[in-house]
């Protein structure tokens, strides 16, 4: 579990290393602080990383109850726990539920390193300049560290 929290969006944030993503698992982070923080999913298989808006695309919601449980059992797909939506790991599109054809909104990242870095600080800034719904409960703070 890390947390971005307090990062400047001036920079581009580490969110995590690379070796705290299980493989196939996912994790999520942090990234700011605050009500404008923003919940980002990391997700991996093997060679494959990729990031999500940790909002569920029927009602926003984060997709965990429990923090870091985010895959079903055959770690193949995200699943939202809310109404049980789920979600491919490789492009985020809901195949499942009661958003079927809908999908997370994807997050561009690049991993240097061992660290899995924010690509593009333009994709946060969108995020928290926008409309979307935005959730805080109890479990993002048993997530986030100091
Ligand atoms: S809020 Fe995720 S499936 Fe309904």
């Amino acid at each position: 579990m890390s947390t971005a929290g307090g990062v400047s969006l001036d920079e581009r944030p580490i969110l995590c290393s690379l070796e705290d993503i299980p493989d196939p698992g996912a994790i999520s982070v942090l990234v700011g602080q605050g009500p404008r923080a923003l919940d980002v999913i990391i997700a991996r298989r093997g060679a494959n990383v990729i990031a999500f808006h940790n909002a569920c695309p029927h009602q926003g919601t984060p997709l965990e109850t429990f923090p870091g449980r985010f895959l079903d059992k055959e770690a193949s797909h995200l699943v939202c726990s809310t109404h049980g939506a789920r979600f491919r790991l490789d492009d985020g599109v809901c195949v499942w539920g009661p958003c079927e054809g809908d999908r997370l909104t994807s997050i561009s990242i690049d991993v240097e390193n061992g660290a899995v870095r924010l690509a593009a600080q333009a994709d946060v800034q969108r995020m928290l300049d926008g409309s979307q719904p935005r959730h805080h409960n109890a479990s993002n703070k048993l997530r986030e560290k100091g």
